[in-house]
């Protein structure tokens, strides 16, 4: 190991105040120089409070000095924007056509089970009609940190990074009425001005339809594909049809559906009671020309977990095979994004 690995390795100790992620994880460490037993860090200071600035100074000095090798270290802050320290691997957009078809509880499963995996994960709550995603990590109360130079978003029980609009209102359920170019505005913000660091997914929670927020997104962050939920009521399969058509529209590839509320087990005989009438999941795959991600069961444990805040608790065989059958649909759509260059 080289010395500045060494370093570098040291820094991965200090966690940045407000989130419990690592210099290294956040992406705050911009250069490590070492010379004759003098160390040079040089670190971005982008969404850290300035009452924080000395501390870090010093935290960082105190683990690098303990090394053998270093018998001086100086420490400097640089400014930074977000945007240029956010290294996102793939932006994954979850969409519907509908209200209410449990976009935001698969956008939030889909994050549980990758983070679970061993990847570092970020939900961003693009729907500012609810505050859905925050509820169902149990992040009611909790205020984003930063300073003015960046927003730091909040860290879930299990590691997830999660910002929402939803968390910076100063109540919970402050009903909040905003014109479609003001969603776009926040959104964007989130984007460039929240400190992702290194994620390898950003899940995006998108407001149901096909107006002003879901455009956003998909115009202007780099979405790696889309999935599409929908349940069995036929007015949800049509309007998924009209969401379809727009992310064609807008060269966005859909990694596939996933259909949500698809049937009822009965506990006493676990027959399968089809309540939203018959399942579309075939059909919609063969609409969209995608694979059917997952057929998620009406659950009332799951649905107690969302209202308790516990969602990360949830865990189940139909989740782990959504999410095998994801990443299939990633890779496949990667490589031959790539093949098509
Ligand atoms: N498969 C399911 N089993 C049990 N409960 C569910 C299921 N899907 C959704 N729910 C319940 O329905 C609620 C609404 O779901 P969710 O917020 O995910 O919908 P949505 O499509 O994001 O809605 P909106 O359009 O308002 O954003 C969840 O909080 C959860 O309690
Ligand atoms: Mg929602």
């Amino acid at each position: 190991m080289s010395i500045e690995e060494k370093v570098q390795f040291a820094l991965e100790s200090v966690l940045v105040p407000g989130v419990m992620r690592s210099l290294v994880q956040v992406n705050l460490v911009r250069g490590i120089e070492v010379k004759d037993g003098k160390a040079k860090i040089t670190l971005a200071s982008a969404a850290i409070p300035s009452t924080y600035h000395s501390w870090l100074k010093d935290k960082v000095a105190g683990v690098v000095h303990e090394l053998p090798e270093i018998k001086e270290v100086a420490v400097e802050l640089v400014e930074a924007k977000p945007k240029e320290l956010n290294q996102i691997e793939h932006v994954i957009a979850v969409m519907s056509g509908k209200g209410g078809v449990g976009k935001s509880l698969v956008a939030a499963l889909l994050g549980v089970e990758l983070a679970r995996q061993g990847n570092e994960v970020g939900i961003l709550d693009a729907d500012i009609t609810g505050p859905s995603v925050p509820k169902m990590f149990g992040l009611g109360g909790v205020r984003p940190s930063g300073s003015e130079s960046g927003i730091l978003p909040v860290l879930s029980r299990s590691g997830i990074e999660v910002m929402s609009i939803n968390l910076m209102l100063p109540q919970e359920d402050d009903a909040v009425i905003w014109r479609g170019p003001l969603i776009s505005k926040a959104i964007m913000q989130f984007w460039e001005e929240v400190l992702w660091g290194k994620l390898d997914y950003l899940i995006v929670d998108l407001p149901p339809g096909t107006a002003d927020a879901p455009l956003t997104v998909m115009q202007t962050l780099p979405v790696s594909g889309v999935v599409m939920v929908f349940s069995p009521q036929e007015l949800a399969a049509m309007v998924v049809r009209k969401a379809i058509k727009m992310t064609q529209k807008m060269n966005v590839p859909i990694l596939g559906v996933v259909e949500n509320m698809s049937y009822l087990v009965l506990p006493d005989s676990g027959r399968r009671l089809e309540i939203f009438g018959k399942s579309k999941g075939e059909e919609m795959a063969r609409a969209s020309g995608t694979p059917l991600l997952a057929q998620i069961p009406v659950d009332p444990q799951l649905a107690q977990l969302c209202d308790e805040g516990n969602i990360e608790r949830y865990s189940s065989d139909i989740l782990k095979t959504f999410v095998n059958n994801f990443l299939q649909a990633l890779s496949l759509k990667t490589k031959s994004g790539k093949n098509s260059q």
